[in-house]
């Protein structure tokens, strides 16, 4: 059965009550549900972890070399400053999706860039939760060479 982690940063376990004009009012368990669901319809595996520590993301992403096909990541501020994540993801060769909630690119200027964008597959921003389900989709298309 193909497996996906579903990785999610800093800040993200607040989701429901972080700032909801920004990013909704679903909650992180909300949305891990969501996408659980939508990959067992699929018949894929959906694996969930979030950390506010960057070093644990790393680890995860080093674990799921061994059983992930791929992975769909909101790295949250992490996005924009990390190298070590994007090391990870470069030194694993993990085929990764980067998803946002929010449009980090209508938002303020330190948003607009991301670390890890280059050595993802590609990005999703700015559909709120359904960003979730769209990097689940694609990630997916993506491996099945879609
Ligand atoms: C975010 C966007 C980031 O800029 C921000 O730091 C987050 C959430 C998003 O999902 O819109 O924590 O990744």
């Amino acid at each position: 059965m193909t497996a996906i982690l579903l990785l999610h940063g800093p800040n993200l376990n607040l989701l429901g009550t972080r700032e909801p004009g920004v990013y909704g009012s679903t909650t992180l368990e909300d949305i891990n549900t969501r996408v659980i669901a939508a990959g067992a319809e699929r018949g894929v595996e959906v694996r969930c972890f979030q950390s506010n520590h960057e070093g644990a993301l790393v680890d995860a992403l080093h674990e799921a070399r061994l059983w992930a096909a791929g992975v769909v990541f909101n790295p949250g501020a992490y996005t924009h400053t990390s190298i070590a994540l994007r090391d990870a993801i470069a030194g694993t060769g993990l085929k990764v999706v980067e998803v946002h909630l929010s449009n980090v690119h209508a938002r303020e200027e330190f948003r607009h860039k991301s670390m890890l964008a280059p050595v993802c597959v590609g990005q999703i921003s700015g559909f709120g939760w359904r960003s979730y389900l769209l990097g689940l989709e694609a990630i997916l298309g993506y491996l099945n060479g879609e």
